[in-house]
This record gives C-alpha cells, structure tokens and sequence, in this order.
C-alpha cells in the first residue's frame, strides 16, 4: 500500500501539545512491545527503539503500570513507579529529545485483565465480573480470574497512584503523560455497564461510572497541569472482553465533567463512522487525536480529509510506525511501506523491534516503491 501526502497536507502541519510544538499530526499510538526488563524498567533497547520514531509529531509510549499492582496483563511491560523505572524513562526522554521528537508516556492499571501469575497480586476491577480470555503466562496460557471488587479506599489509592506515576513522568523529562482508560483496562471497565456491577458512587449511573477517570484526569491535572495531560477512550471497543451495552452515555458524562479543565488532547480509538464518534465530538470541543481500531485499519484518504475539515486535530497510527521508523518521509514521498511482523510484536531482543529499516536503509528496493 502506498499514499502520499501532499506538500499542504493538513496532517502535516504543526500543532502545539503539551504545552510545546508537534511538528507534524501524525502521532505514534501507544504500542505494548513487552521487552521492559522483570522489574518492569524499560530495556536498554528502548530509547533506541523510540528515538528511531522521533519524526512521529508526538510519541505516546507503550502502557506503562502506575504501581506494582497495576501490572499482569502481559509479561515484561514497563512501569514507572520506581526510580530505576524513572531513570531509563528519563534517558528515553532525552534520546527522543535529541532526535527533534516529543514524547507522552502511557499511563495504566491493567485491573481485571491481570493474572496474579504474571503480577503476584489478586486481580482486582469495578465488580467481580471476569473477561473470559485466556493470558500468556511463565507457565503456559492460562484464564484470566474473577476479579475481587475494589474497594472505595483502594480506589483513591490507585488515584493517587496515577498522580505520582504523572509526576515521574514529568519528572523524567516527558512532554506529558496519556491516561489510558480504554481496550478494556480498569478505567474502560468502571465506564462500562456490563463489567462494572457496583451500587455505591463508581457504579450504576453514566456519572458514576465515569467517576474514577473524571478523578484520575483531575488528580493528573492538578499534579502536572492541564496542557500535558491526554485521556485515551474507546467507546464500544470489545478488546479485553470489554462488553457495553451503551457506548455513550458514560463517555459524554465523563467529557462533560472534564472538559472545561482544557487538558491537552482527547484520544479516541474508534471507527470515524460510528455514532459514538459523533456524540464524543459533539461533546468535546478541545483537541481530539483519532486512532482507527486495528480490525478497521488505517486509511491515509480518510485521516486527511478528517484533519483538513478539522474534526480532527491528529492521527494517531500505530503498526504503520512501529514498522516504519520513517514513516513520515515515506508517506511524504509516497514510498511503499514496510509491512509490520506480527510474530515479534511482543517478543523479546532486538528483531522486530530496533531493525525496521528506514528508506535510506533500504535503498533501492524500498525507492522501486516511489514508481509503484
Ligand atoms: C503490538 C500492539 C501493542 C499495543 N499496545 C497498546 C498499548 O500499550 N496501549 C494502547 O492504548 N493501545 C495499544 N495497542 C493498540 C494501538 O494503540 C492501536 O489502537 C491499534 O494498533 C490500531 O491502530 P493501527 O491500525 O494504526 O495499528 C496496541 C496494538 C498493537 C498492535
């Protein structure tokens, strides 16, 4: 496949984010690539890996867990609750830094998507309502358990747990964090009102249930300031089991409780053509970056037409740049891309990860790509 942007292309125009200037619209979307070190540090390939992306207008990193607890959807994901953990943060910060590139750090809890096997912990979400998926662990594939509710004090222990992992990030040299509440995770499960069962002030009504990220926004807030926070959603997104009868009302109670707060960017992985689009964009004013769901795929034509009439303010593309570190000059010369290799998303070392090679890399075999 290949698209070229025109010289005046709307994707390619900057944008001031984080309180700092995006050279271009198209955004890196978070990428879990499960190479971080046991102790959940990034690995020592990381900063190499992200400053490879440094022409992507923002980078939001991989989900990274607020707290040890936090982790145990997948094996080997980073944290940043330690300061080992903010050390190699700070130095990815800085490699990107360098290469003229700017860089948000994904923020998670996995909740009820954890096995205790991989996180040493009991799984813990809104209800005790299970995802029916079965997990990579040390000892083979495994169900994923019945969640133990949390408790309303466990509650404002995670949400002071954002704000510190917020305030690491920042403090290791990050132009912002995103706060991940969508794909199923424990800030997608309280939206929901299948996942989420709960009677008291996290459950039931859509105000309730946007409750626990509406206070993880405004603790992060508080904490860093409004223009380097972005909220990642995704209305009726089945990831992680995730079922919700209504994929709205929580959303646009969440947005209308947040909105005059002006954080830095709304985040929404969703087809542009569902009706939860447009009730999340009726609603939500500030800017908004898009992602398309990874069983719609990515459509260049759209993305541009969508920025040029400014219903969006970026794309977010996230297979499209973990294959393609140059990604941005290839869509510029309209060169054939690399194709991304499914088999070692998320394995360990080097392959599939630092060696995508860029278009001077490739040479002549990628610029054939420039006739087709
Ligand atoms: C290997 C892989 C890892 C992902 N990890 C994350 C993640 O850590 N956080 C997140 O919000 N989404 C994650 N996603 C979803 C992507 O951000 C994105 O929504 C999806 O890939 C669709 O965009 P694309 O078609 O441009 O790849 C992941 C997707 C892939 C393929």
């Amino acid at each position: 496949m290949t698209f070229t942007l025109a010289e005046d292309s709307a994707l390619l125009k900057p944008i001031e984010v984080g309180g700092t200037v995006a050279a271009n619209r198209l955004f890196m979307a978070p990428l879990t690539r499960s190479r971080a070190d046991a102790d959940g540090t990034p690995s020592d390939l990381a900063a190499e890996y992200y400053s490879q992306r440094a022409q992507a207008g923002l980078i939001i990193s991989e989900a990274t867990a607020v707290c040890e607890q936090a982790n145990g959807a997948y094996m080997n994901t980073p944290g940043i609750y330690t300061d080992r953990q903010q050390d190699k943060w700070a130095e990815i910060a800085s490699a990107v830094h360098r290469a003229g590139g700017k860089m948000f750090v994904q923020l998670w809890h996995v909740g009820r998507m954890a096995h205790p096997d991989i996180s040493g912990f009991e799984t813990v979400g809104p209800s005790a309502v299970a995802a029916e998926l079965l997990t990579h662990t040390p000892t083979g594939k495994k169900p994923l358990p019945v969640p133990r509710a949390l408790t309303v004090a466990e509650i404002a222990t995670i949400v002071g747990q954002f704000r510190s992992a917020a305030r690491r990030a920042i403090d290791a040299g990050m132009d912002g964090v995103e706060i991940h509440s969508a794909n199923g995770y424990l800030l997608h499960e309280f939206l929901s009102d299948v996942v989420n069962q709960r009677t008291d002030a996290y459950g039931g009504s859509p105000q309730n249930r946007a409750r626990l990220a509406a206070e993880v926004v405004e603790a992060v807030v508080d904490e860093i300031g409004a223009e380097r926070v972005g909220l990642r959603i995704s209305p009726g997104n089945k990831a992680g089991d995730m079922r919700e009868l209504d994929d709205s009302s929580a959303y646009e109670a969440l947005l209308c409780r947040i909105k005059s707060l002006n954080i830095g960017y709304l985040h929404v992985v969703i087809e542009p053509s569902k009706p939860a689009f447009a009730a999340v964009r009726t609603v939500w004013e500030g800017p908004l970056i898009l992602n398309t769901p990874r069983t719609v795929g990515t459509d260049f034509a759209v993305l541009e037409n969508l920025a040029s009439w400014g219903v969006i303010s970026a794309a977010a593309i996230g297979r499209g740049f973990l294959a393609n570190p140059d990604l941005v000059t290839r869509l510029q010369l309209g060169a054939a891309l690399n194709e991304p290799d499914e088999a070692t998303f998320y394995a360990p070392g080097p392959a599939g990860y630092i060696d995508y090679p860029t278009l001077d890399q490739s040479g002549v075999e990628a610029l054939s790509g420039l006739a087709g």
